[in-house]
């Protein structure tokens, strides 16, 4: 995958081409494994019809790979607005005069041929669209994050289960200390050099803070459990005003998916029925619940800052690597990413993968909520639209880090950071918990 170092165009061209295709490979294993009612269905109003997904993203590169990049005039003008998802919400797109299966698939097919074209003749410099390969990059992540999106619908969908994938690795070298001591001093944030970095981790910047203790792994299922099972869903104290409004307001009891049947908890999962599984990371949990649960347990959702000093800080070269486990780009050994597996891996996994200060699993398995809410960084220029964005900036979301088992490589490092509703839950989120340093 792409780092910094990689200057020769030719070696960009086929990194960007075997970028651009595996996403594509995913993108027809998520719309190819059920039938065409299944792909205009829409099931769940949260989510777009999956035949949508598909020529949303045909469009998105057709928009910037062919037009903005290359110049060329639109093939299909009359669709764009149907495309545009800032014009019509989720809930709206299943009522759109969309393009039926084959003609989405096709659409996009013949967009990224003429993107092969266009990236075969491109001196991949000379503008800031094309230094690097940054639009070709952007479009890559584009089409891995729909297919994340792609994801979630699948496991809202009812129904038989119809993906499959091995199962992560077991983890082997245990027990590990429950929490690590990340000591005073400032670290840099953000990238100035990460070559497909979106706007939103940039620009590179010191942030000095406190010692502060965090989780050596994300939360359990086993230990989320004790917390329902000590009724930390009934006892106000737990939860912000606005959580506990929210929670009563939508009745929740237990994370998304969850079911209680003859005292055990049950998760529905891709269209399986199976035992919540204790040592895995909770999934499916919406910020107030990781909130509350942080409050209960006597500790407290980290900063985004301390997400990732402690995902990247190397504090003996007193410099930020692209990934806890240096500057590499992620392996199999490392994380549990690129929907290799269709669940988190167990706590304590990856032993590869871990920061210098010892933290494990912070790129792949969960998103982590963070107690952040989404701004720009000091310095934050809108590149190259501010609808990826900036329009986002606010108190109304909170700021996730790390990526799931359903994120991309090619979406994922470090300084990655998404955000959502502190509502949502569908999405493949989990949490790890910290406390300041000086409570000792
Ligand atoms: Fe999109």
């Amino acid at each position: 995958m792409l780092n910094a170092d990689t200057t020769d165009p030719a070696v960009l061209r086929e990194l960007i081409a075997a970028e651009l295709e595996a996403a594509r490979t995913r993108t027809a294993g998520l719309t190819d494994c059920v039938e065409d009612g299944e792909l205009t269905a829409q099931h769940s109003p949260l989510m777009s019809p999956l035949v949508w997904d598909l020529a949303h993203i045909g469009n998105q590169e057709e928009l910037w790979l062919l037009r903005n990049v290359g110049g060329r005039d639109p093939m299909h003008p009359e669709i764009d607005p149907l495309y545009d998802a800032f014009e019509h919400p989720r809930a709206e797109r299943p009522s759109l005069p969309l393009l039926p299966p084959d003609q989405a698939r096709a659409y996009a097919h013949e967009v990224r041929g003429r993107v092969f074209d266009l990236l075969a003749a491109s001196p991949l410099e000379g503008a800031p669209l094309l230094d690097a390969g940054f639009a070709f990059g952007m479009i890559a992540q584009h089409e891995q994050q729909h297919d994340e999106t792609m994801l979630i619908t699948h496991q809202l969908r009812k129904g038989p289960a119809v993906l499959t994938a091995p199962p992560p690795p077991p983890a082997t070298d245990g027990p590990l200390p429950a929490e690590v001591l990340v000591p005073a001093g400032p670290f840099t944030m953000g990238t100035d050099t990460e070559p497909w970095a979106l706007d939103n981790e940039r620009p590179a910047h010191r942030v000095d803070l406190p010692a502060y203790w965090l989780d050596t792994t994300p939360v359990s299922n086993a230990a989320y459990q004790e917390f329902i099972a000590d009724g930390g869903y009934r006892d106000p104290r737990w939860w912000t005003a606005e959580g506990w409004a929210h929670r009563q307001q939508a009745g929740l009891e237990a994370p998304l998916f969850w079911s209680r049947e003859g005292g055990q908890w049950l998760r529905r999962r891709f269209g399986t029925v199976e035992p919540v599984p204790g040592d895995e990371p909770v999934l499916h949990v919406s910020w107030y619940e990781a909130d509350a649960y942080a409050r209960w347990a006597g500790r407290r959702l980290p900063t985004e800052a301390e997400w990732e000093k402690a995902a990247r800080h190397d504090p003996v070269a007193d410099r930020s690597r692209r990934y806890p486990w240096g500057d590499e780009s992620p392996g199999p050994e490392h994380a549990n990413l690129g929907q290799r597996h269709l669940r988190p891996a167990p706590v304590g996994g990856y032993p590869a993968g871990r920061s210098p200060y010892g933290v494990r699993q912070l790129i792949g398995d969960v998103w982590e909520w963070t107690a952040s809410d989404f701004t720009g960084y000091p310095g934050f220029r809108v590149w190259p639209y501010k609808e990826y964005s900036e329009v986002f900036f606010g108190p109304e979301y909170k700021v996730l880090r790390g990526g799931s088992f359903a994120v991309a490589p090619v979406a994922c490092r470090g300084t990655f950071r998404n955000w959502d509703y502190p509502v949502r839950r569908q999405i493949f989120s989990g949490f790890r918990t910290a406390r300041d340093a000086e409570a000792d």
